[in-house]
């Protein structure tokens, strides 16, 4: 059975396609694409069915990460669908929690931030970069190239 991850953000333009790009690029690296499904999602409307944003787009790729995804909202059936759904920030998490909820969706275990993987910080938000500088889109790969690898690694222990 493959697991199925899904991540999370506002725009689904910015942060959850790029974590969903830096996993796709690991379990690649690894030879593991055949026993994970990846995908990512937004709690907003804005911007469906558009690509990510160019400035996440042109920053992951001087990585070596490639970020195909076109922008979506979550569905009821997400909850249903994926076994872990990671969230980008606090707004994230209550938003999403409160989707589950009205999805019928009775255990919030597999809802969770990103950041709970991290070791090198120890908030549990990663910033929206949308609004801000270039460095903003660096600060959101460093953060999610480091959660997303401790992701995997626990998976790959735990099952
Ligand atoms: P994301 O960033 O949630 O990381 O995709 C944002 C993208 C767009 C907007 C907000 C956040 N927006 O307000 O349009």
């Amino acid at each position: 059975m493959k697991k199925k991850i899904l991540f999370v953000c506002l725009g689904n333009i910015c942060r959850s396609p790029a974590a969903e790009g830096v996993f796709l690029n690991l379990i690649k690296k690894n030879n593991l694409e055949d026993q994970f499904y990846i995908d990512s999602a937004g709690t907003g409307g804005w911007h469906v069915g558009h690509q990510a944003d160019e400035r996440m787009r042109i920053a992951a790729q001087k990585r070596g990460i490639n970020i195909e995804s076109i922008a979506r909202k979550i569905t009821p059936d997400d909850f249903r669908i994926f076994d872990l759904i990671l969230t980008m920030d606090n707004q994230n998490l209550l938003e999403t929690n409160s989707l589950a909820k009205n999805a019928g969706l009775h255990s919030f275990e597999k809802i969770r931030p990103i950041l709970s993987y991290s070791m090198s910080t120890k908030s549990l938000e990663v910033p929206d970069p949308y609004y801000g500088g270039e460095n903003g889109f660096e600060k959101v790969l460093d953060l999610l190239e480091e959660s997303c690898q401790r992701l995997l690694e626990t998976i790959c222990v735990q099952g």
